[in-house]
């Protein structure tokens, strides 16, 4: 894999400026260049056909979105995307869902709404059911942890309708946090075994961890697939 040109995990980067500190962490574990406009905001920079280019976050969002349009347009035999509603985290502040909004706009995507996406998981699990009481509510909740990020959602639903009673998140845990503490873990047992230094770089520079997560995916995968049975 090519990791010095892949560019991921930029969710984070999405709206925020690049000496914030959360910013400058973040970076520190990118295999990918990421460096300061004349304005203060971000970009990242890359080789692209042997020449170096920079790209804003939002401009990759943007390629992504057009991806993301063009396979619903494909899957749904060439029937053209009219409209969209994205989910973003509840924990986005304003900046972070404009810049969503402005990748948009550079994919020609129309965008009716940002939607939370502890709301949209709520809504998918309970507006269509058909078994609940008009009268007496019940309150589910939710956990998404995810890959950085950590939230968990109290719902209440009657038949037909839902009210999101509230939401707790931590913007740093996730499943990165478990990836890191299993690979010093195995490092320090390669280390006492081979008698050798192992490399601690950070994960994503790591086809060892790019491995790991490869069957992490096939499971997940997996798992979502026996969960629709
Ligand atoms: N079967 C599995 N067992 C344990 N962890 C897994 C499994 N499959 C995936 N993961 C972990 O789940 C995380 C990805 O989850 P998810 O797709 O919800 O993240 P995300 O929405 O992209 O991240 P975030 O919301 O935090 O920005 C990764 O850290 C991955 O390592
Ligand atoms: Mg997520």
């Amino acid at each position: 894999m090519n990791s010095k040109n892949t560019i991921s995990q930029f969710k984070r980067l999405i709206g925020r400026r690049f000496d914030e500190p959360e910013v400058q962490e973040e970076i520190k574990n990118f295999p990918y260049a990421v460096v300061r406009s004349a304005d203060g905001g971000i970009l990242i920079r890359v080789s692209y056909n042997g020449e170096d280019v920079t790209f804003t976050p939002e401009r990759i969002l943007a390629m992504l979105l057009k991806k993301l349009a063009d396979t619903a347009e494909k899957a749904n035999g060439g029937l053209k995307l009219a409209d969209s509603v994205i989910a973003v985290p509840a924990y986005f502040t304003d900046a972070q869902r404009r810049a969503y909004l402005d990748a948009t706009k550079i994919a020609g995507v129309n965008c009716l709404r940002l939607m939370n996406e502890n709301c949209a998981v709520a809504l998918a699990y309970g507006i269509y059911r058909t078994d609940l009481s008009e009268t007496d509510p019940i309150n589910v909740a939710f956990c998404d942890l995810g890959h950085s990020s950590f939230s968990v959602t109290i719902a209440q639903f009657v038949k037909g309708k839902l009210k999101i009673l509230g939401v707790g998140f931590d913007r740093n845990v996730g499943g990165r946090n478990f990836d890191r503490l299993l690979f010093d873990h195995f490092a320090t047992e390669i280390q006492k075994k081979a008698q050798a230094e192992c490399p601690r770089q950070p994960e994503s520079h790591h086809p060892s961890t790019g491995r790991l997560r490869k069957t992490e995916k096939g499971s997940q995968r997996q798992c979502l697939l026996q969960d629709r049975r």
